[in-house]
């Protein structure tokens, strides 16, 4: 069925995904579309309205991200947002000028006229800011519905064209009536129905699963983590023994992590075969340092016994991977830093080359909305909400050599550092929280004893989507907690620092 909803086109905010998600929690359908093929795109589905992104440019960059003028044809209603009403006020006729100094923040904005879009909403109230350009004049036909103290021209609109702008970011949980603004121009001025729900695309997803799987068996490696974990349980539900599912241990995974992971599909009443394949993976890394060389060998290893287990199953034909639509989406910015910086491994290009056929049924939605699914399907919050971990687990987060006593002593720590966190009420509103063992030994004193022991850095940061992070505040009786716990019950720790740095520059994980 063509899907009815909302186009966002990306011209490389940080923000974009973000846009999208709001429109979905409104209830509507939406997408989001490169700049550059956006107009071709959207004859793939109904589009009621579009929004355009915020971006880092400056529209009279050479080269800067453009308007593409058929948008301004297509007649549907149109509104833009931080570099996205520039690149209107640009196009319409309006001027944009350089801001003396770059507006980032919370500011007051006042309204000047009455407008659709701000129906519901105080004639004063706080937005979230980040610009260096503005809008100085905008074209004749159009009026100036916002201003704030620095920003005359925080939002105008046309509303004979159904056209709006606004300076600041509606999409972030700092502007107050943000999600108002949204919905006022999702379902006020485009008159989308709120149809899109979490709730009624599992049975769409269970179809497609049993269409494009065809009786043929699927297997799925999963990780304990929240997408391969409701990955598993929706093929399960879908095409029941026709999945076989599959857990690797490399050995690198938290403490008592594999234990966990297998009683729990135990309890869910689904099959996963275990693959203990620790030994192999720790071998392969002896007297490895270098990060990128651990991230190469660990992800060959995983290639190397996922193949060997998967030669052994004749009947399967397909792979399912959790991949989400953020992993899909073409964004316009250049793709996010951290991709480059880092080798994530590739299993879907491996298992293509080895003849099977990718599924994803995750390729059109949000993390979020794959935790919603996961809920229905009754998985415990324990599992839905619980913080992202690397691929390559614990040897990231293992400064240098990975040893099984290097292993041992972080596991203790990161139990530690979780219980507390989790005691103090803060693990949901950090994106993660773990430590990192450092390869040098300080002295310390313990009792009349002189000690030479491990450092334990942690890490603790809270964070959208990853891409940008800043550390956590936590509170210093957690932290004091935090680190007394782990000075006296961890043998062979007598130091605990905590990582006081942001990203960018510094990556999350230290390797
Ligand atoms: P960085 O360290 O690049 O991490 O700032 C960004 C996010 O990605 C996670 N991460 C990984 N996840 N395989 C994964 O599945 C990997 O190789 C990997 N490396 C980093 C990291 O935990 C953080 O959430």
């Amino acid at each position: 069925m063509r899907k009815s909803g909302i186009v966002v086109i990306d011209y490389g905010s940080q923000y974009t995904q973000l846009i999208a998600r709001r429109i979905r929690e409104i209830g509507v359908y939406s997408v989001i579309y490169h700049y550059l093929n956006a107009v071709e795109k959207m004859r793939e589905i109904d589009v009621k309205g579009i929004i355009l992104s915020g971006g880092p440019s400056s529209v009279y960059e050479a080269g800067a991200p453009y308007l593409d003028k058929r948008i301004l044809e297509i007649r549907v209603p149109i509104l833009g947002i931080c570099y996205g009403m520039q690149l209107l006020a640009n196009e319409l006729g309006g001027r944009v000028v350089k801001g003396e100094k770059r507006e980032y923040g919370y500011c007051k904005v006042k309204r000047r006229e009455k407008s659709e879009i701000l129906d519901g909403v105080p004639d004063e109230f706080t937005v979230w800011m980040s610009h260096g350009d503005m809008v100085s004049e905008v074209a004749n036909g159009y009026n100036v519905i916002l201003s704030s103290e620095n920003t005359p021209i925080a939002g105008f609109e046309s509303r004979e064209k159904k056209i709006y702008a606004l300076q600041f970011h509606p999409e972030v949980v700092h502007t107050e009536h943000g999600m108002g603004i949204l919905s006022n121009f999702v379902i006020g001025v485009c008159k989308c129905e709120r149809n899109w729900s979490v709730e009624a695309y599992i049975n769409e997803l269970i179809e497609n699963i049993k269409e494009e799987t065809a009786g043929g068996g699927v297997l799925v490696a999963v990780s304990g983590g929240v997408d391969s974990t409701v990955l598993a349980c929706l093929l399960y539900k879908a095409i029941g023994e026709n999945m076989k599912a599959i857990f690797i241990d490399n050995g690198l995974l938290r403490k008592d992590e594999s234990r966990k992971v297998m009683d729990r599909f135990r309890h869910l009443g689904i099959p996963v075969e275990l693959v203990d394949a620790s030994d192999e993976f720790l071998n392969n890394l002896k007297g490895v340092i270098e990060p990128e060389k651990k991230r190469k060998i660990i992800g060959d290893t995983f290639v190397k016994v996922f193949k060997r287990y998967a030669e052994g199953v004749s009947e399967v034909r397909y792979f399912a991977q959790g991949t989400l639509y953020p992993d899909v989406v073409e964004s316009g910015a250049s793709i996010g830093p951290s991709s480059v910086i880092k080798t994530h491994h590739n299993l879907v290009q491996e298992v293509r080359q080895m003849g099977y056929k990718v599924v994803e049924p995750f390729r059109e939605l949000f993390k979020d909305e794959v935790r919603r699914i996961g809920r229905i399907l009754n998985l415990p919050d324990d599992v839905i909400m619980q913080h992202p971990f690397p691929g390559p687990g614990l040897a990231v987060r293992i400064i240098g050599e990975v040893s099984k006593e290097k292993l041992d002593l972080i596991r203790e720590a990161d139990e530690i550092i979780i219980e507390e966190i989790k005691k103090a009420n803060l693990y949901e509103e950090l994106w993660q929280c773990f430590p990192v063992l450092l390869p040098i030994k300080t002295v310390g004193v313990m009792g009349d004893q002189r000690s030479y022991s491990y450092v334990i850095a942690l890490r603790a940061i809270k964070s959208i989507d990853g891409m940008t992070a800043n550390w956590a505040m936590i509170p210093y009786d957690v932290l004091n907690k935090i680190s007394s716990r782990i000075v006296n019950e961890v043998k062979q720790i007598n130091r605990v620092v905590y990582d006081i740095t942001n990203k960018p520059p510094a990556t999350i994980e230290w390797e």
